[in-house]
């Protein structure tokens, strides 16, 4: 557990993510704005859903962090690992900060707290998936180093039913180092830490 600071100086907590905090994870993701909802890999409304995802920590096959501010949710991380030898050395990352809070620097500093759990683990290579219309996610990616690894046209179908391109975007788990502690050195962001 620990407690940051984010751009606009208001303090959050990071934790995991338990079974307890289901139900004001449910009010988390039943808030978010459809445009930052619908692309994600499930539907994040749909309690059951949601309860494998937690099952899923409790297996050891993902970790996920929250963020708290005043006790209420405002951001999740997941770290996410591969079963298959073909990918046994490499971790997937995602992470959804509530649009009041989003531009503050929290999804940076999740995404950190993640990258430090991946070198405790072994990780080589970071995975990050997305919808092309995801800008956001592929913006924070590219800022950390992510190189765009392949873009396969009309591939996934978001919650509108509606097709979309798959955008994977990889780091190496040192180069990723290398752009964290850039970040950290030279910008204001430093604080947030
Ligand atoms: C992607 C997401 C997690 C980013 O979280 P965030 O807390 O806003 O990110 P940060 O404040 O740490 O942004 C860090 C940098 O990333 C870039 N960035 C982040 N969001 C951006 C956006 N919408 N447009 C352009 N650049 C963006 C900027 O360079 C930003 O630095 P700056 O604000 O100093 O310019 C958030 O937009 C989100 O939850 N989106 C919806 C869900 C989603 O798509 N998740 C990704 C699944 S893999």
């Amino acid at each position: 557990m620990r407690q940051v600071i984010l751009k606009d100086g208001r303090e959050v907590l990071i934790r995991s993510l338990t079974s307890e905090d289901l139900d004001q994870l449910m009010t988390f993701y039943r808030e978010l704005p459809l445009e930052d909802r619908k692309y994600l890999r499930i539907d994040v409304t749909d309690k059951s859903a949601v309860e494998q995802r937690i099952q899923a920590v409790k297996n050891g096959t993902a970790l996920r962090y929250i963020s708290l501010m005043n006790d209420t949710i405002i951001s999740i991380g997941a770290l996410e690992f591969f079963s298959d030898e073909w990918h046994r050395n490499h971790g997937e990352i995602r992470v959804v900060v509530a649009r009041d809070h989003q531009r503050k620097g929290l999804g940076m500093i999740m995404i950190s707290e993640l990258y430090l759990k991946a070198v405790e683990h072994k990780v080589e290579k970071v995975i990050a998936k997305m919808m092309k219309p995801q800008v956001g996610a592929r913006k924070i990616f590219k800022k950390l180093g992510f190189k765009e690894d392949v873009r396969i046209p009309a591939y996934v179908t978001d919650l509108e039913r509606k097709t979309q391109d798959l955008v994977i975007m990889s780091c190496d788990i040192k180069d990723l180092w290398k752009e964290l502690e850039t970040l950290y050195r030279d910008s204001d962001w430093t604080r947030c830490r």
